[in-house]
């Protein structure tokens, strides 16, 4: 066996989808070999064998929507620290945003971040390109040479800011079309939002925080709901964040519209009640809404209106959260704990089985992508990305001990019963009870 080789590995009483009885599951080459009584029979001398007690297996998780900070803020992450999130997390590929520092809005720079990732090797590090050149939203990109490039960039977005401006978004979605790649948009209509660091709402009144209304939002979802039916495009909305953009993509899919919707597992977890503390770590674009807002999300993500969790994963440095809260960076850390909040929310709670909780974190957002090789169904022939959770393994968030190089989570403190205990990503075990594996 090379270096290069995947080792043959054999996980031991596992559940896949969290179905039935145990099962024992033999990975070699890369591939699903074997699943069941007799997949361990015949096992190479030098095979890795994981007893794995009984956890549930899925597929590896698949997040559209990461911050690395490489290149530009590798004091906050880099894609080495980023990938290494992401294994514990569970997650197999993660698309990693084009707000670096210089941006992703270029053919260099999406091939050299997506060398790194292959180089690391813990996890499928796409980058997303940018739509608008230095994401100011005025110039398209060179979006066909980042989609032929070594990368094969597959997603488009100037996220953190939006492309406001309707005929630069309708020309990306038209040469989006043309080119079949995805436009994912940060919905925000930035003149209503000047100054804004909370949800417009009584909190915000209160506490004398500038307010950003629902309507920032939605209206971009509506105007860009239109622009990709007529340019007869596809158009993927970002964090989706109010009851209001459920209602506009209930609405633009029942029109036939090629809409898709992510959320992320804070705005299904956490309302703006969470501000009266005035603590930075809960500064996030778009903010945290109302309780009602959290439960149509999670009643979206159930029904499918919302296709899927994405992390919107955003590491800061200390001093860029512990200040004023309008003064702290918008975002907070989410690869290393959004199984356990959605498995929280909805599989505990009886809303979600283990396999819907596999469609919305691994085989819709693959599907959205367009991944051949993940969200794939585990079964014999199948690669091999996968991640192992113990449902009842209660674990305490310490945000200094998370493989991110930033430590801002919102959840520090808090309890959560599932964990993820084991990746495998192209047949390779790349975590195993927090450790990461090299
Ligand atoms: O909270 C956020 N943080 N929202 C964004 O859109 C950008 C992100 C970041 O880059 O930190
Ligand atoms: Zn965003
Ligand atoms: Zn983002």
């Amino acid at each position: 066996m090379t270096a290069l080789e995947p080792p043959t590995l054999l996980l031991r009483r596992v559940r896949p989808y969290g179905e039935g009885d145990p099962v024992d599951v033999l990975v070699r080459d890369g591939l699903i070999a074997a699943v069941g009584p007799d997949a361990g029979d015949d096992l190479p001398g030098d095979a890795e064998i994981h007893d794995m007690g009984g956890a549930v297996l899925l597929p590896g998780f698949v997040d559209l929507h990461t911050h690395l900070r490489e290149p530009g803020r590798e004091d906050t992450e880099t894609v080495a620290t980023g990938s290494a999130a992401a294994a514990r997390g569970g997650y197999t590929a993660v698309f990693a945003m084009a707000n670096t520092q210089p941006p992703q809005d270029n053919q260099t720079v999406t091939d050299s971040v997506w060398r790194i990732g292959r180089s690391v090797g813990l996890c499928d590090i796409h980058p997303v390109g940018a739509v608008t050149v230095g994401l100011k939203g005025e110039q398209l990109t060179e979006m066909g040479q980042m989609a032929s490039g070594e990368a094969r960039v597959k997603i488009f977005s100037d996220d953190g800011m939006c492309v406001y401006d309707p005929l630069v978004m309708r020309r990306a979605l038209e040469y989006s079309a043309g080119l079949g790649v995805l436009i994912a948009q940060h919905a925000e209509e930035p003149r209503l939002t000047k100054g804004a660091v909370a949800h417009e709402g009584p909190t915000a009144a209160r506490l004398g925080l500038t307010g950003w209304p629902r309507s920032a939002e939605e209206s971009i979802v509506a105007r860009d709901a239109i622009l990709a039916r007529d340019a007869g495009a596809r158009v993927h909305i970002c964090h989706a964040s109010t009851t209001g953009t459920v209602e506009l993509l209930k609405w633009a899919k029942a029109q036939g519209i090629s809409i898709t919707a992510e959320v992320t597992p804070h705005h299904l977890l956490l309302d703006d009640t969470r501000l009266e503390s005035y603590d930075g770590v809960y500064r996030v674009n778009p903010p945290l809404r109302e309780s009602h807002d959290t439960l149509a999300l999670r009643e979206a993500l159930v029904s499918g209106v919302i296709d899927c969790v994405a992390t919107d994963h955003a590491p800061h440095a200390a001093q860029e959260k512990c200040c004023e809260f309008a003064a702290a960076r918008p975002g907070m850390l989410g690869l290393e704990t959004a199984l356990p909040i959605v498995a929280a929310l909805l599989v505990e709670s009886g809303e979600m089985s283990w396999r819907d909780l596999a469609r919305v974190m691994s085989t819709r957002p693959a599907e959205i992508a367009g991944l051949q090789d993940q969200g794939r169904p585990i079964r014999v022939g199948e690669p091999a990305n996968l991640a192992v959770v113990d449902p009842d393994s209660p674990w305490t968030v310490v945000g200094e001990e998370l493989a991110s190089l930033s430590a801002n989570t919102p959840y520090e403190g808090m309890t959560f019963a599932a964990r993820v205990v084991g990746t495998v990503y192209r047949g390779r075990m790349t975590s195993r009870d927090g450790e990461v594996l090299a």
